[in-house]
């Protein structure tokens, strides 16, 4: 992500995400040097985005969102299987996240990525929901 993709990638966020990150987000993510935020291009169009950080050997996913037009083709997999296999050659072991408990969408496309609920937050979010925690060896 460069600050000139700023205005696209939070048109896909606010499309996707009921609580979105802003624009101020974004950017201080630009900022921190541990976080990395890849797109994935369709069409000449950002179709999808993965905001992770790399501390030491521990994956840490963020925010991932695909635009609604592009979804279920295989986007976000790719983006998630393609940032595990860099952060791996770069001595991650481990990959972490969490998500509503909701979001079974998402839910879903962790475990087929290899991830495993491990924990769970109660009433970790502003607006009360849970949070469930995942996890993926990245040795395995
Ligand atoms: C979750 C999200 C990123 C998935 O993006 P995507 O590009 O459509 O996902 P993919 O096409 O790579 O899905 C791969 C697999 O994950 C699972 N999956 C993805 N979305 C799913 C859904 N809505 N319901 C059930 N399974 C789903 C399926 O197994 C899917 O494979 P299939 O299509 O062959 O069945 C997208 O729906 C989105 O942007 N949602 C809103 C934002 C969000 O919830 N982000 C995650 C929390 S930060």
């Amino acid at each position: 992500m460069q600050r000139s993709d700023l205005k696209t990638i939070v048109a896909v966020e606010q499309l996707s995400n009921p609580h979105p990150w802003s624009s101020g987000q974004f950017l201080s993510e630009l900022d921190n040097s541990c976080s990395v935020i890849e797109l994935l291009c369709l069409d000449d169009k950002i179709a999808a985005f993965l905001c992770s950080w790399l501390v030491v050997d521990e994956l840490h996913i963020h925010n991932v969102a695909t635009h609604p037009d592009y979804r279920r083709q295989g986007l976000a997999l790719k983006l998630m299987t393609r940032r595990a296999e860099l952060a791996k050659n770069s001595g991650a072991v481990v990959a972490l996240l969490e998500v509503r408990a909701h979001n079974t969408g998402a839910i879903r496309l962790y475990e087929r990525l290899g991830y495993r609920q491990n924990g769970r937050r109660r009433r970790y979010y502003a607006d009360g929901e849970d949070a469930v925690l995942m996890e993926c060896d990245l040795t395995a």
